[in-house]
């Protein structure tokens, strides 16, 4: 077994959506990591095996958390065949383990990343095929490696996807809503919005609960990889199981329990209503998330309670008149049925911000899944 980058540095990069920075900083912090540096989309730090591990298994921000094998000059696609074959892919997998790739490439010679992703591909297979007469198989929906090759200004990286696919993926989104929240974007807005569970919160637009069942897992300590079964990490050369198990059984110890009148949430949909009901059935303490269906406008009100929300933003859902209107009788919903409550409502563009005639406390942008996102604070006196 060779020593890779990771194993002599202690080096790893963790992936995240714009915006989410400083969220990821504080929470590698958090659970141990040293050296945290900011790059392009993400963030650098370092870690002692025990600590990748329960980074892994709670980080809530991150999407993706690789180690470093090798890095290189690369300024051609045979170089990048012959490097990537410098490497002893029976240290990661066997002819029975699937893998995939994903490539992302930037300022360099090599410039379209899915042919690089194919270069690479055919210099893991091609070792497998000179040594055994066989290759394993890709599957891009579940492998058992998942690799990531990085090229920026003709510097290569190729890396272990540690989670083994994105963490976004909880586990517990059994059933969805059109325009769902992406998991590590809804962590994210928890955790801007400081809830600590000392006042209820409540989700008027819950769609399939993607806001609540974040809430619930944070308030609760659920690690946020507690329904994963596969992870990248495995597959390492140096995987310890006896850490692991160590760090997965202290992590599960720490779950709380929360009153059941923390985390509510209303929508007018029946669908959603059916979906948050199966999504929250998945995660400990679950029924404790209490759902109804209701127009927002039918509501009573609200005192003393953080509202985190997500209205329509008439992109995928609605038009956008419509959608200006219904933000219109929001903002009055809040100015005349929430005093003494704060809001925080992320737009899915930020041109609806003005149209819930109410003047924000803070924006901060966050983009997610190709949306140039806001979340705003308001508190409401
Ligand atoms: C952008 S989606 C929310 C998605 C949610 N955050 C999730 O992750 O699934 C907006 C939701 O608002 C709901 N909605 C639309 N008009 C409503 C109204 N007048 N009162 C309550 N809910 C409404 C829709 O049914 C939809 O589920």
């Amino acid at each position: 077994m060779s020593d890779y980058l990771y194993q002599k540095t202690n080096h790893y990069f963790g992936q995240l959506a714009s915006g989410t920075e400083k969220c990821g900083m504080a929470e590698l912090k958090v659970l141990g990591a040293t050296n945290i540096k900011p790059g392009y989309l993400g963030v650098f730090f370092c870690a002692n095996p025990r600590t990748i591990y329960d980074i892994i298994y709670q980080t809530r921000i991150f999407s993706r958390i690789l180690a470093p094998l090798i890095v290189f000059d690369c300024h051609s696609e045979k170089y990048l065949y012959k490097t990537a074959q410098n490497i002893d892919w029976s240290d990661f997998l066997t002819l029975t383990k699937t893998f995939a790739i994903t490539s992302n490439i930037a300022d360099s010679n090599i410039r379209n990343s899915q042919y690089a992703g194919q270069i690479f591909k055919d210099a893991i297979v091609d070792q497998f095929r000179e040594k055994t007469g066989e290759r394993p198989n890709v599957d891009t929906h579940n492998p058992d490696l998942q690799l990531n090759l990085y090229i920026h200004q003709n510097k290569a990286r190729i890396s272990v996807d540690l989670g083994g696919g994105s963490l976004h993926k909880r586990g517990y989104r059994t059933e969805s809503v059109e325009a769902p929240m992406q998991e590590t974007l809804a962590a994210t807005i928890i955790q801007l919005s400081g809830w600590n569970g000392e006042r209820p919160l409540h989700d008027p637009f819950c769609g399939s609960g993607t806001l609540l069942c974040e809430a619930l897992m944070k308030q609760c300590n659920i690690p946020a990889a507690y329904l994963r079964h596969k992870f990248g990490f495995l597959r390492l050369p140096d995987f310890d199981a006896a850490v692991w198990n160590q760090v997965k059984t202290k992590a599960n110890s720490e779950i709380n329990e929360i009153s059941e009148e923390s985390i509510k949430g209303s929508d007018i949909s029946p669908d959603a209503l059916k979906a948050v009901r199966a999504n929250r059935s998945t995660l400990p303490d679950g029924g404790k998330i209490k759902v109804r269906r209701s127009d927002f406008q039918s509501l009573e009100g609200f005192q003393n309670t953080t509202i985190v929300t997500n209205p329509p933003y008439g992109i995928r859902l609605g038009d956008k008149e419509s959608t200006a209107d219904l933000l219109k009788e929001f903002g009055d919903f809040l100015k005349q049925k929430c005093t003494g409550c704060s809001a925080f409502i992320y737009y899915g563009d930020t041109a609806l911000v003005k149209k819930l005639g109410l003047k924000p406390d803070w924006k901060h942008p966050l983009r997610s899944g190709g949306l140039d996102g806001v979340l705003c604070k308001y508190e409401l006196y």
